[in-house]
């Protein structure tokens, strides 16, 4: 078994992405132990506050926030960050290299009920002709990721991140403190009988997504022919690494609840990360309307309709769209 480190420079990862990914990972090593104090630490719980998106914030997403966003402001390699739970990006060194979006506490509602939540985050280059106090630098496809990634506080702490070179697994050792790489190229089994959406808002979806899941419910009875099972975490981190795991399709897709919010999940810093490590794991990442990374971004909180995983059940899926 491998430690990080190496494992990323026989990738031939640059060394200064290397030392901003080893940041990153710093940041989530506190998180972890402060996942693991629940009520024996001041994390459990709602502040007063509500986010830019109108979400109450959890205390533990500020903590969480405020540990990335202190350490990666501090370590000289990025340029800005834009974090779900800040207004705006928030400038950093002006000649670094590197943006960093990040969900800093992903599944926030399983907090409470010591259940899975994760740290998601997402890597590109920034524009070295841009001012650092500039949003616009977010503005790039998720195809332009250099990296991404996302570490899920379960029974273990596992990392699983990509830089364009497959998709690997990692857990934290805590006997030393760092991660180890566990799983080299990852691979979505390409068929599945296994689907996750929130089946509470049936009413509200459009029609194909309703006879796709009518299809699936059907089950053996119906025109696919055999039987799904339906898994919901509630945490995205939780369902797509189950995807990863053993296959499966996740999806949020459009709908009507809320007529100014058809999407639920973010493009920067939920779907686009996801969307890199599942393609470098030979799974898809798409919209009704075509691939999630080819998106151009026109707001660093834009939120994007998902239909991810196993690839002949997210084609399978797409089909009703047409
Ligand atoms: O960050 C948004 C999120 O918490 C995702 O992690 C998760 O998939 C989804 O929202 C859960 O939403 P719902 O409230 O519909 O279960
Ligand atoms: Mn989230």
């Amino acid at each position: 078994m491998q430690r990080l480190a190496p494992a990323l420079r026989e990738d031939n990862v640059p060394l200064d992405l290397i030392s901003l990914i080893k940041t990153i990972l710093a940041a989530t090593k506190e998180i972890s132990f402060r996942v693991s104090q629940a009520q024996l630490g001041d994390i459990m719980g709602s502040t007063s506050d509500e986010n830019i998106q109108g979400e109450v914030q959890k205390k533990l997403d500020v903590v969480a926030n405020d540990l990335f966003k202190d350490i990666l402001l501090e370590s000289g390699f990025v340029k800005a960050i834009s974090s779900e739970e800040e207004d705006t990006s928030v400038a950093g060194e002006k000649d670094g290299k590197y943006l960093v979006s990040f969900d800093p506490l992903d599944g926030s509602s399983n907090i409470d009920i010591n259940s899975l939540i994760g740290t998601i985050f997402s890597i590109h280059e920034a524009p070295s002709d841009m001012d650092a106090s500039d949003p616009d630098m977010f503005k790039q496809a998720g195809h332009k990721q250099v990296c991404a990634g996302y570490v899920l506080y379960g029974p273990s702490t596992m990392l699983v991140m990509t830089t364009g070179r497959g998709t690997h697994f990692y857990v934290l050792d805590r006997t030393h403190g760092g991660y180890i790489l566990v799983e080299r190229n990852v691979q979505v089994p390409v068929d599945t009988q296994e689907f996750a959406i929130n089946m509470s808002n049936q009413r509200f979806w459009q029609p194909a997504m309703q006879n796709y899941i009518g299809d699936l419910l059907a089950g053996d009875t119906g025109p696919r022919g055999k039987n799904f099972n339906m898994r919901w975490i509630a945490a995205m981190v939780g369902d797509i690494h189950r995807v990863l795991c053993r296959g499966g399709i996740f999806t949020y897709p459009t709908d009507s609840k809320n007529a100014k919010q058809p999407y639920k999940l973010r493009l920067m810093y939920e779907a686009n990360p996801m969307a890199f490590l599942l393609e470098q794991a030979g799974a898809l990442a798409m919209t009704s309307e075509g691939r999630i990374m080819d998106i151009e971004p026109t707001d660093i909180h834009q939120r994007v309709e998902v239909i991810m995983g196993s690839k002949n059940e997210v084609e399978a899926c797409l089909s009703y769209y047409k």
